[in-house]
């Protein structure tokens, strides 16, 4: 099924144009536009992306592309074609079992290392001091790197927070040792960053958590920004509800909203571009994962145009507090194995 897609995305694309179809879409995108009260960087760069910059000092691109459930059979050729057309940021797991296949994307592209920024994450069965180091250096080795940009607790483990402290560590250790410019930590709310402020001794420079339109986390920005610490958008479109329905029948479609999709007429626009539009304008960096070309395009297509305050406002309307995602609070093992469990159940 994964192969069927695969060549039928491609075929769609050729039949699009192919190169023309990339020039159309690529065309407006050549000056990046810095969004009102975005936080994005303004130096120059070979990537599409403007960039932004970390409470280390260093700089990375405010949108990247994503690879949660990108299959393994189109992961090298999704990432060649995302990073030999402006994608600088790659968003990978040691879980979501294809770091070896985005090395390969990222290999083929020929674009200089030193021009990318490649973030993967240490995954919550690898927790604790001795484990994480051994973590990471197998995800360094399938992905053909010799340093990380960005290194990510997948997931706090409130069961055993000790662990979690135990595997920050070891990434303040590699970080020590210059083999990541980086740290960080994903899903962390704000009592998690507490107790992490009060044990370990470098501010993560990231938190990536879940968050869309219908699922504003205030709370969350709030307490990232306190602590000089950016916040990155997993799920940015609304993908959590496609992958991780909790009830199957009934998928919530961000990308179907009224609003968004009126804007999208107005400015002539997808609503997936509308959608990264907001993150990008709240200074947010958004990961949006496509396994199509031309969406590959059109999402990092979204730095040539510019919502007014009001547009913002009436996005920022439309939460729900709906969450896709597991809930950081009860996350572990038990409660990941669950959930694979009812993915299964629901084909
Ligand atoms: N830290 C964490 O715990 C965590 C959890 C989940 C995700 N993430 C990260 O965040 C990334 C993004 O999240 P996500 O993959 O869950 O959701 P997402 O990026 O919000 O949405 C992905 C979904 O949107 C579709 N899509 C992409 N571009 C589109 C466009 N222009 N128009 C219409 N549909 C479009 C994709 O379909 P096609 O692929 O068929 O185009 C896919 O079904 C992940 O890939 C991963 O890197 C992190």
């Amino acid at each position: 099924m994964n192969t069927l897609n695969h060549q039928n995305s491609r075929r769609d694309f050729l039949k699009l144009g192919g190169a023309a179809a990339a020039g159309a879409l690529l065309a407006n995108s050549a000056i990046p536009a810095l969004g009102q009260g975005s936080n994005t960087g303004r130096r120059a760069t070979s990537g599409k992306s403007p960039l932004t910059k970390l409470n280390n000092g260093i700089e990375m691109p405010v949108l990247g592309v994503g690879c949660f459930n990108l299959p393994t059979i189109q992961a090298a050729d999704i990432i060649h074609f995302a990073l030999t057309n402006g994608y600088r940021l790659v968003d990978t797991a040691a879980n979501y079992g294809n770091e070896k296949e985005v090395g390969e994307g990222i290999a083929r592209s020929g674009v200089p290392r030193s021009e990318l920024f490649i973030t993967t994450k240490l995954w919550i069965e690898n927790f604790g001091y001795d484990e994480a180091l051994r973590a990471f250096d197998v995800s360094l080795k399938k992905l053909g790197l010799d340093y990380l940009d960005l290194y990510l607790l997948h997931w706090p483990v409130p069961t055993d927070f000790d662990k979690t402290i135990a595997a920050y560590k070891a990434l303040e250790r590699l970080y020590a040792e210059k083999r990541i410019r980086a740290i960080g930590v994903s899903n962390f709310n704000p009592d998690h960053l507490q107790t992490l402020a009060e044990r370990t001794e470098i501010v993560p420079v990231l938190n990536q958590i879940e968050l869309h339109p219908f699922f504003a986390q205030q709370a969350a920005r709030e307490a990232n920004e306190s602590r000089r610490i950016k916040t990155e958008s997993w799920s940015p479109i609304g993908g959590g509800f496609i992958n991780l329905p909790k009830d199957p029948t009934n998928i919530v479609r961000l990308l179907e909203n009224r609003t968004i999709v009126e804007l999208g007429q107005k400015y002539r626009k997808m609503p997936a571009q509308i959608v990264l539009r907001w993150h990008i304008q709240h200074g947010f960096i958004a990961i949006p994962k496509t396994q199509h070309y031309e969406r590959l395009l059109a999402n990092i297509d979204i730095f040539s145009f510019e919502l007014s305050n009001e547009e913002v406002a009436a996005i920022d309307g439309l939460n729900r507090d709906l969450r896709a995602g597991p809930d950081p609070r009860s996350f572990d093992v038990p409660a990941f194995r669950a959930i694979l469990e009812r993915r299964r159940a629901n084909g």
